[in-house]
């Protein structure tokens, strides 16, 4: 049977695709106002400004963004290992390598909900994704006629899928943590449920300071994936 290796990672993998990443310097935050597009009380005060927020994103993800070796890389070690990622990422580039079992903690940029019925959720079409439809449109609405919102965590919401997470980790012989900054809860809390004989590795440029049974490897993820590859297969 082959081992179970799970993968958390954050905006630092994708970052050599060309996506943004949050807290680095010019990231995410620095340009935008976080409070305002990303918690749950900006989207109440001013729904236009997310909408608006979020479909610059997406626009930007389909049309100039690809994958990168990292995310081909854990595709490849679905040949060596049972592999689950937990991705705290809402772009889909994990699901465009080929990896098969993907779980998103904060949600996903290309699926908005029934703000009415929750359980109402939408994928988006690549198509509409450039004209003045479905997804520029402020006040966007189902085919209900219901206001959807982004299918995102919003800052001060629960994640529901951390308990799906946290059990994977416990499963986990091997768990790699990529490009987070560690610093978002529940999600950095993800690596406290690995258990005692489970091997963590953490690739990340600028790592944060982690327990000294993580193995760090400060590399770029492209070039640490690589790196773990071998250490792995060898
Ligand atoms: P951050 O922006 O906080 O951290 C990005 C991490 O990626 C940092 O530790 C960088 O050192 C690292 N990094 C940068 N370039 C890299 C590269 N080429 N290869 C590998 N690592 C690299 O992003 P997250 O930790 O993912 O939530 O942020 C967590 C959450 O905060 C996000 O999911 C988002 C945000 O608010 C929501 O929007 C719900």
């Amino acid at each position: 049977m082959k081992k179970k290796l799970v993968v958390s990672s954050g905006a630092g993998i994708s970052a050599e695709s060309g996506m943004m990443t949050y807290r680095d310097a010019g990231g995410l935050w620095d340009t935008y106002p976080v409070m305002e597009v990303a918690s749950a009380e900006g989207f109440a005060a001013n729904p236009p400004l997310i909408h608006e927020f979020y479909s610059n994103m997406r626009k930007k993800m389909t049309a100039n963004i690809k994958p990168n070796a990292a995310h081909l890389g854990l595709v490849e070690l679905e040949k060596y290992f049972d592999v689950n990622i937990i991705t705290q990422n809402v772009d889909d580039l994990h699901e465009r390598a080929g990896s098969s079992h993907v779980l998103h903690l904060h949600g996903e940029l290309m699926k908005m909900r029934s703000m009415k019925h929750p359980e109402r959720i939408y994928q988006l079409p690549c198509d509409q994704l450039t004209d003045k439809g479905l997804v520029t449109t402020v006040d966007t609405r189902d085919p209900y006629g219901d206001p959807v919102r982004p299918h995102i965590v919003f800052f001060g919401e629960s994640v529901p899928e951390f308990e799906p997470a946290a059990a994977l980790v416990q499963q986990a012989d091997i768990l790699v943590v990529i490009g987070t900054s560690l610093v978002v809860y529940p999600a950095a809390a993800l690596i406290q449920y690995a258990r005692r004989e489970t091997e963590v590795y953490y690739i990340d440029p600028n790592p944060a300071s982690v327990p000294d049974w993580v193995h760090v490897i400060p590399k770029k993820a492209t070039e640490g994936v690589a790196e773990l590859i071998t250490l792995l297969t060898k």
